[in-house]
């Protein structure tokens, strides 16, 4: 990797490890009963539709061996499931919280997926082992390029890794407008769903993480920097969102 991914990487870990250590599974265990919700409350009822844009762009052919990393509540397995039943789907997720609330919801529509809790820098499956790897707004609570070269490395060589988050803007003006319109919601739904002190106290770390974050082209940079092929993006509202797609090759 070349080194100014390497020091983007390195200046996030130092800045950050403390709040990805110490405080996110206090804010997730929080956040789980009602994460669902206010995230529709603050995208003003968006949300759901992101995601099926997002999914429609995922091949799913039937029996498909599928991870989803950070999985959460299970949004992304469950729609995934929704489009194409047969499909085998993993869910990986350090929060027991989150994904507790995810196995309710699966059971709740008669889906079933597999539950691993664990942290996705050391994925524990074997090499070559998916045909599909989803992550959806996580990535900036991780060492990005570690998790990336470990989902190369589950992956089938041929197999595709879907990657959705908010990004940084590429346009100064769009991104200032961006923290303040994120900083309201973070307060309005903190106040709104009755967060705790740790997860109100994360707000400016939320908004600081994406001030340091990539935009939706040096992600697609770093995607190949880590050794993807094929690598494409659509940014999604002068690019505060996107979605990336990238494929391990046949030869790896
Ligand atoms: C904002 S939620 C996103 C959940 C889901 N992907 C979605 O789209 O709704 C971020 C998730 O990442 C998980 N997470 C953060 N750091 C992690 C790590 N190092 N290992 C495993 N999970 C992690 C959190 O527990 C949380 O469930």
């Amino acid at each position: 990797m070349n080194s100014i991914f390497l020091d983007r990487e390195q200046a996030r870990a130092s800045q950050f490890e403390a709040v990805w250590n110490d405080q996110l599974d206090a804010v997730f265990a929080d956040v789980a009963p009602y994460y669902d919700q206010a995230n529709l409350v603050a995208s003003f009822g968006l949300w759901n539709g992101w995601r099926r844009k997002f999914i429609s762009t995922i091949d799913t052919r039937p029996g498909a061996n599928v991870l989803d990393v950070c999985a959460g509540t299970n949004a992304i397995g469950i729609e995934l499931l929704n489009k194409e039943p047969s499909l085998r789907v993993h869910a990986i997720d350090r929060s027991e919280a989150m994904q507790e609330v995810g196995r309710e919801r699966a059971e709740a529509r008669g889906m079933s997926i597999d539950s691993t809790i664990g942290d996705v820098h050391q994925l524990p499956f074997p090499d070559n082992h998916f045909d599909i790897v989803t992550l959806q707004f996580a990535s900036r609570h991780l060492r990005l390029a570690q998790v990336l070269a470990e989902i190369k490395r589950v992956l089938k060589p041929g197999g595709w890794f879907h990657h959705c988050d908010m990004l940084r803007p590429g346009n100064r003006f769009v991104e200032e407008a961006y923290y303040i319109y994120l900083r309201m919601c973070l307060t309005v739904t903190a106040r709104v769903f009755g967060s705790s002190e740790t997860a109100l106290d994360c707000r400016r770390y939320f908004i600081q993480a994406l001030r340091m974050f990539y935009s939706p082209k040096e992600l697609s940079e770093l995607l190949a920097q880590v050794g993807f092929s094929e690598v494409a993006h659509q940014p999604i509202f002068a690019g505060m969102l996107a979605f990336h797609k990238a494929r391990k090759t046949i030869a790896d």
